[in-house]
């Protein structure tokens, strides 16, 4: 379904935030307006689940989502997102399984690109798929010492 003039102007604001917005031509955010559905999520919701396949790429509008990784006993949290920013980007990259579950905290609204978008305008763009494998790569090794952590004994 196609997004309204409100719920265009939504996603261009969260868009503004995001790091990659100087990067994107013209075209390719009228490319984005046309690809994104808009998703309201509620607390409590699981968005994605850790081992999961990918699919799905999402930028939070409003809201905010909890970044969790599974333990043996419990989940650890690793990273709260708010609204500006983009999550579902790492199992798209590399066709990964889905490396944490993401939770809403915060009731909001989240859009979402097919992979099939994500992989026309954002992996296109080398300025763009360059900013994305950055803000993956960073939190790839977050989780690492996360993980590390965890099998030390330092956390459940
Ligand atoms: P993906 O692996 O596709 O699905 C889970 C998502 O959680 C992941 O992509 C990232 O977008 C997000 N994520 C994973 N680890 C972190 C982290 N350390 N900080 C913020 N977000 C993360």
């Amino acid at each position: 379904m196609s997004l309204t003039a409100d719920d265009l102007s939504m996603v261009q604001d969260a868009l503004r935030k995001v790091s990659f917005y100087e990067a994107l031509t013209p075209g390719e955010l009228e490319e984005l307006g046309r690809g994104f559905e808009k998703h309201p999520m509620t607390k409590g919701e699981t968005l994605i689940t850790q081992g999961k396949a990918g699919g799905v790429f999402y930028i939070l509008a409003s809201g905010s989502v909890g970044v969790y990784q599974a333990g043996k006993l419990l989940d650890t949290k690793i990273a709260t997102i708010g609204p500006g920013s983009f999550f579902g980007e790492m199992a798209l990259l590399n066709d990964d399984p889905r490396s944490a579950n993401v939770v809403c905290e915060e009731n909001g609204i989240v859009f979402t690109l097919t992979q099939e978008t994500f992989q026309k305008v954002i992996l296109r763009n080398p300025k763009i798929a360059a900013l994305v494998r950055q803000t993956a790569g960073e939190r790839k090794s977050v989780n690492r010492e996360a993980e590390l952590n965890r099998r030390s004994g330092k956390t459940p």
